[in-house]
């Protein structure tokens, strides 16, 4: 199973340095890691482990919490279907169904050739109208069978490949900001905050 890439090892490194206690870079890395393979693969993970100071179970016990993040493989597109109330009354559940038959599986099933991932998910927020579809988190509010069909159709044909990036990639643009942060002035803040927190420790044991 594919780690991380030299570049992105290099990225983590710096996301890394960014956060006064590594393992506060944790779900940022995980992020990252799901943006080059569309999952955690278990050597990104024992990878991430080593960076922030923690097991690979612990890892893998965070990333387990997150609906986001996912610890086996996920088609090129995740397809999720809105199914709480606004939706449902809109007709959700049938949309779901119709989903299922279109792409050939079940919900929580991804597709043979690795397309297409179906979810039931959550309210995604566009509740005004039925039934909200998202795609890779890009939101599809308004959908009904037909245009449920037209967007496979166009995710399949690569039509909406500039709206709708590959799964994982939470944002096509780097936090740049956080990153101007200078590594050596990050270290320096750590290795202060480490020696303050010995010094009130030292201070505790000596009150006993
Ligand atoms: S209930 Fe479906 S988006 Fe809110």
């Amino acid at each position: 199973m594919a780690g991380l890439t030299p570049e992105n090892l290099a990225r983590a490194r710096e996301t890394v340095a960014l956060y006064p206690q590594p393992r506060s870079a944790l779900i940022p890395l995980c992020h990252q890691a799901q943006a080059q393979e569309g999952w955690l693969t278990p050597d990104a993970i024992s990878q991430i482990a080593e960076l922030v100071g923690v097991s690979a179970a612990e890892v893998r016990g965070t990333a387990s919490f997150y609906d986001m993040l996912h610890l086996e493989p996920v088609g090129k597109f995740l397809i999720g279907v809105c199914t709480n109330i606004s939706c449902m009354l809109g007709g959700a559940y049938e949309l779901l169904a119709h989903a299922e038959d279109r792409l050939g599986i079940r919900c929580g099933q991804t597709t043979a050739d690795g397309t297409f991932t179906l979810e039931e998910m959550e309210c995604l927020a566009g509740c005004d109208g039925p039934t909200c579809v998202a795609v890779n988190y890009r939101y599809f509010p308004n959908q009904d069978e037909s245009t449920f069909d037209t967007l496979v159709d166009d995710l399949a044909a690569g039509r909406l490949d500039g709206d709708v990036p590959c799964h994982g990639t939470v944002s096509r643009v780097d936090r740049t900001v956080t990153l101007m942060a200078q590594r050596d002035e990050v270290l320096a803040e750590r290795a202060a905050s480490d020696r303050a927190r010995s010094e009130r420790q030292a201070a505790k044991e000596a009150k006993g």
